[in-house]
């Protein structure tokens, strides 16, 4: 048994250096990280394959039995009795030579098929579905980004879900090859915390006490933080008293302080907004849009004494004036937005940015699938879409459904471009609550638009006369808790010209 554990010990702890030093991109995969809801079906995966590791050792166990009982028949076979005096007789020499000719001829066959080819034919079969290095990767890129729009410390990320050594090393790893040696350094420095409360225990672990120091050392000299990177470097040489190359770096760093006058503090994270887009997810708004938002207005409409809008007319909230960005309250049901998704799941595939251009999207992490009308409830809510807008849905899009994956986003950018026949508006309805982040934001204007179950967000993207407005540029904040849902509908230009005319000022 203590054998079993150590086998399974170092071939874990092979892997993890393998995961930890060799960045292998695989191009192949499944890409779980780009949609919580899939991410959800790991852990039944995982039990899964235990559960396959399991019947395998049964069927092995069985397989043993059944070699062993026919190695006991042929022993006693009459068959193969051993002939008398071979050396002599060249018959009992004929006989004998066919014998062990006969007998390996059987043993090959009885072991041809041996247990842990199917068992690996399993392994690697599109039956299990196994998060590829790049899943695992992104994942963690994920986080990082999380961190620098949120301005978060590990243990703010980790207060529901502590990680292990490992699983921390390999978060810092990320980031140091990303050149973000504040975060490298932080992950890192909560590594060397359980380290240390962990170090008399025989865990496992892919890395040393000194490959951490070193680390540590080396994202702070990076940072600029030369104490910090003195005092690292000077614990690992304590360790490693003959290390030439942290004597090196030690002199570099002493020579370089002498020279250099700054001394970014590493341990505080900036929270300076560098970007507005950042602020804005975090929920920064400035006084004075917020004072603004205040005295926008509610109000029940009709679309104008739409017959289907009379006995239910919609809940509308102006959300901003400038551009016009309507909510929509309860303009779905619960009940709508489950079989939504229940359309959708088995639908949903790594989303892909502009139409047809085949290659993954680096800037939105999220799956989506278009709707067609194959379901009364499409069909409804397209209806519903047209008359709070009186817009033609001639021309638009079919509806997109979404759901975002870990850290899931969408980075600034525009509906429309300057194409014929673009999208000249946008009706985004949110099928979920997100518990933290997640917004809708439109920098150039600072507003914040917080998704909220069963509403919708409307805008123009385009002037009346046919230009792009700029103030429309948006993007959707990373996730930092939930799973998010949305549904787009893009309406395009063509079919529009006798409900919105166009119009030649500059201005509109
Ligand atoms: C993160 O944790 C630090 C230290 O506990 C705390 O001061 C800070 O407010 C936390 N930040 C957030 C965004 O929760
Ligand atoms: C870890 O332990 C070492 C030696 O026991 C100590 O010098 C160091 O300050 C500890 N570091 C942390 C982050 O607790
Ligand atoms: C959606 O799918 C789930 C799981 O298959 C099922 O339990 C549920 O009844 C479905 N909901 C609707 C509204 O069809």
């Amino acid at each position: 048994m203590f054998g079993g554990l150590d086998v399974l010990k170092m071939a874990i702890i092979k892997l993890l250096s393998f995961v930890a030093c060799v960045w292998v991109v695989s191009t192949t995969g499944h890409e779980f990280f780009s949609s919580m809801d899939q991410v959800m079906q790991l852990v039944e995966e995982k039990r899964n394959l235990l559960e396959q590791f399991n019947s395998f050792i049964n069927a092995e166990e069985e397989n043993l039995q059944r070699l062993r009982s026919g190695l006991e028949i042929l022993r006693q076979l009459s068959y193969f009795k051993d002939p008398e005096n071979p050396t002599t007789d060249p018959v009992a020499a004929y006989k004998l030579i066919r014998q062990l000719r006969i007998l390996w001829l059987t043993i090959i066959i009885t072991t041809e098929k041996s247990p842990y080819i199917d068992f690996q034919e399993l392994l690697f079969s599109d039956v299990l579905k196994i998060p590829s290095e790049e899943d695992v990767e992104s994942g963690a890129l994920a986080l990082i980004k999380l961190q620098e729009t949120y301005k978060l410390y590990p243990v703010n990320l980790t207060k529901e879900t502590p990680l292990n050594e490992d699983e921390a090393y390999y978060l810092g790893l990320n980031a140091y090859v990303q050149d973000k040696f504040q975060h490298a350094f932080h992950w890192f420095l909560y590594t060397l915390i359980i380290f240390n409360e962990t170090e008399s225990f025989n865990s496992i672990r892919a890395f040393t006490k000194e490959r951490l120091l070193e680390h540590l050392g080396s994202s702070a000299y990076h940072f600029g933080s030369l104490p910090v990177a003195i005092y690292f470097y000077q614990q690992l040489l304590k360790r490693d008293p003959t290390n030439e190359d942290v004597k090196y770096m030690l002199k570099l760093c002493r020579n370089l302080r002498f020279y250099r006058t700054s001394n970014p503090d590493i341990f505080t994270l900036n929270t300076e907004s560098t970007n507005s887009y950042e602020a804005l997810c975090r929920g920064e708004v400035k006084q004075r849009t917020s004072r603004r938002q205040r005295t926008l207005s509610c109000r029940y409409s009709t679309g104008g004494g739409n017959p289907r809008l009379i006995l239910a007319p919609l809940k509308e909230e102006i959300e901003w004036d400038e551009p016009r960005i309507v909510r929509y309250h309860d303009i779905i049901s619960d009940k709508e937005i489950e079989i939504l998704k229940n359309i959708s799941r088995p639908l949903l595939s790594r989303s892909r940015v502009g139409s047809g251009s085949g290659t993954v999207s680096n800037i939105r992490l999220s799956q989506g699938v278009f709707l067609e009308e194959d379901d009364v409830v499409v069909v409804h809510v397209n209806q519903r879409i047209a008359d709070a807008t009186g817009l033609s849905m001639e021309t638009a899009e079919l509806l997109h459904v979404q759901n975002y994956g870990i850290g899931g986003r969408y980075e600034t950018h525009y509906d429309a471009g300057d194409q014929q026949n673009e999208r000249i508006s946008t009706f985004l309805i949110y099928m979920s609550d997100v518990e933290i982040g997640g917004a809708t934001v439109f920098p150039k204007v600072g507003v914040a638009l917080q998704p909220k179950k069963g509403s919708a967000v409307f805008w123009y993207n385009l002037h009346k006369n046919g230009d792009l407005d700029l103030r429309t540029m948006h993007a959707g904040c990373p996730v930092l808790m939930g799973n998010k849902w949305v549904a787009n509908k893009w309406i395009h230009e063509f079919g529009q010209e006798f409900i919105r005319p166009c119009s030649l000022s500059e201005w509109e």
